[in-house]
C-alpha cells in the first residue's frame, strides 16, 4: 500500500511503501536509523541488518542526504518519537542517489541559505513556517466564507495607485502604463457595493526602499471591505478574524509549533476583544516610555510600535490617527475633524503592524476634495469616485499582512522565512 507520512497512523502494524528523501542518518553498526521526510511529515526509519536483504542492507548503508527513494517497512507505535510513530524498514528502491547537497546539518549563514533557498524549504524550521502559512490561508477562507463574505479577486495590473503614488512598480501595457497593485482596496470598495461583504487575497507590490525585518517587496495580503459597517464594527470583524487564525494554528499546528520551540502560552492569551489606545494616547505613552522627540502628527516608526506593544500581551488598536499621515480615502472623525477614522493593528512580542483599516469617506464632494488636496489627479480613477454617487454607504474595510501574520505566530524573526521565494530589496533571486 503506497501511503504517505501523515497517513501512518490509519496504517500500525501494517506494511506500506513511502515515496520520501533522506533528510539524515545515524548509524551504529548493525543497525541505521534514516530520518525520511515525504513533503506531509517526518518519520524514522529504523532498518536492521539481520531482518533485512544483503542488497536492502547495502542500499541503505550508500544513501546520502537527499537521495530519493521508495521505503518499505512495517508502521509502529513509538511514544518516543516527536511523530508518535516509527517505520521499521524491510525494503528500500533508489530512485536517485543525491551527491553533495549543499545545505549540510552544520550552520549556514542566511545569504547562503537565501541563495539556496529552493533548498532551503526542505529543512524542517522552512517545512513548519510555510505550513503555519497554508493553514492562516486555510482559516481565512473558513472564517470569511462562515461571515458571509464573498472571494473577489482585484486586479494586479492596473491604470494607477491606490496609496499614493510613490513605491510603485511600473511596467509597459502596450502603448500606455501600468502599475503593479499595491493594494486592492479600491476595487473591493466597488465590490462591497455589488454584493455587501468581500474579501480578497493576492499578491501586492511595493518599491520600498526598506531593509527591514518586516518588509518584503512582494507581500501578500488579505483584504476585506464591508457596506453598512462603520469603523468600530469592523474592529470587531478584525480582533475576532485574527483570534480565529492564532487559535486555528494552536490546534492544527501542534507539531510545526513545537519544531519551532514556539512559546504557546504567548499565543492563547490572543482572544477578542483586543485593547485599544488612541494616537494620541500612544504619543503620551510613548513619551512616558522616553520617546521625547516624537511629537503629535508624525508617523510610528518601528521601535515606537514595538514599545506601545510592549505594554500589552494580546494585539492592540491604536486608533484615529491624524488624517495628514494617512491615505485620501479615509473617514474624518466627524467630532474631530484633525483625526480619521482608523486603526493599524500591531501584534505582540515587536512583530509590528499586521493590519491597517479604516472607514472610507461615502460622501463624493469630500472624497473629491480630499483626493486633490492629495495631489491625485489621475483620471484613472473617475471611477472609484462614482462609487460615492451611485447609492453611496457607510463602509469599511481592512488589510492583513500575511507574512508579518506568520511571522508573528510562528515566531520567526524575519519575514523573508514566512513567504516560500522571497523579494526583498536586494534579492529576486531565486
Ligand atoms: O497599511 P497598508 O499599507 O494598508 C493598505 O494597503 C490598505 N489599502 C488596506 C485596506 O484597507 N484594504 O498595508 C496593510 C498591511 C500592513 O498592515 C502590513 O501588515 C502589510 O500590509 N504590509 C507589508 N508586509 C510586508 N512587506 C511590506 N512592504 C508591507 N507593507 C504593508
Ligand atoms: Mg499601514
Amino acid at each position: 500500500m503506497k501511503i504517505t507520512i501523515s497517513e501512518v497512523s490509519k496504517y500500525v502494524g501494517q506494511e506500506v511503501k513511502i515515496g520520501v528523501w533522506l533528510a539524515n542518518k545515524r548509524s551504529s553498526g548493525k543497525i541505521q536509523f534514516l530520518q525520511l521526510r515525504d513533503g506531509t511529515g517526518f518519520i524514522q526509519g529504523v532498518i536492521v541488518k539481520s531482518e533485512v536483504s544483503e542488497e536492502a542492507w547495502n542500499i541503505a548503508k550508500e544513501l546520502t542526504q537527499e537521495s530519493s527513494f521508495y521505503v518499505n517497512g512495517i508502521v509502529r507505535e513509538d511514544h518516543r518519537s516527536p511523530s508518535g510513530y516509527e517505520l521499521t524498514v524491510t525494503d528500500l528502491s533508489i530512485i536517485q542517489i543525491t551527491e553533495d547537497y549543499p545545505i549540510t546539518p552544520k550552520e549556514h549563514g542566511t545569504e547562503f541559505l537565501m541563495d539556496h533557498r529552493h533548498l532551503w524549504l526542505r529543512s524542517s524550521r522552512q517545512h513548519a513556517i510555510l505550513r503555519i502559512r497554508n493553514e492562516i490561508i486555510r482559516a481565512t477562507y473558513e472564517f470569511f466564507n462562515e461571515h458571509g463574505f464573498i472571494k473577489i479577486d482585484p486586479p494586479i495590473l492596473t491604470g494607477s495607485s491606490a496609496e499614493g503614488t510613490t513605491d510603485l512598480f511600473h511596467t509597459k501595457y502596450f502603448d500606455r502604463d501600468a502599475y503593479l497593485s499595491q493594494s486592492g482596496q479600491l476595487y473591493m470598495e466597488a465590490a462591497a457595493m455589488a454584493f455587501g461583504k468581500v474579501f480578497s487575497f493576492g499578491p501586492t507590490f511595493r518599491a520600498e526602499k526598506s531593509k527591514t525585518r518586516r518588509h518584503l517587496i512582494e507581500f501578500w495580503m488579505i483584504e476585506p471591505e464591508m457596506a453598512f459597517t462603520d469603523h468600530e464594527e469592523s474592529l470587531k470583524i478584525q480582533e475576532q478574524y485574527v483570534s480565529f487564525i492564532v487559535q486555528s494554528v494552536l490546534k492544527n499546528c501542534r507539531m510545526e509549533l513545537k519544531t519551532l520551540d514556539r512559546d504557546i502560552s504567548k499565543l492563547e492569551k490572543v482572544q477578542a476583544p483586543f485593547p485599544r489606545i488612541s494616537y494620541d494616547k500612544a504619543i503620551e505613552l510613548l513619551k512616558e516610555k522616553g520617546f521625547d522627540d516624537i511629537e503629535w502628527g508624525e508617523d510610528f516608526g518601528a521601535p515606537h510600535e514595538t514599545a506601545i506593544a510592549e505594554s500589552f500581551d494580546k494585539p492592540v488598536f491604536i486608533t484615529n490617527y491624524p488624517a495628514s499621515i494617512k491615505a485620501f480615502y479615509m473617514k474624518p472623525d466627524p467630532d474631530r475633524e484633525e483625526v480619521v477614522l482608523c486603526a493599524d493593528l500591531i501584534a505582540p512580542e515587536g512583530y509590528g503592524e499586521i493590519i491597517g483599516g479604516s472607514q472610507r469617506i461615502d460622501d463624493l464632494e469630500l472624497l473629491k476634495k480630499r483626493y486633490e488636496e492629495h495631489n491625485l489627479t489621475d483620471p484613472a480613477y473617475e471611477w472609484y469616485l462614482e462609487l460615492r454617487k451611485y447609492g453611496s454607504v457607510p463602509h469599511s474595510g481592512f488589510g492583513l499582512g500575511l507574512e508579518r501574520t506568520v511571522a508573528w505566530i510562528s515566531g520567526t524573526e524575519h519575514v523573508r522565512e514566512t513567504i516560500p521565494f522571497p523579494r526583498l530589496l536586494n534579492r529576486i533571486y531565486p
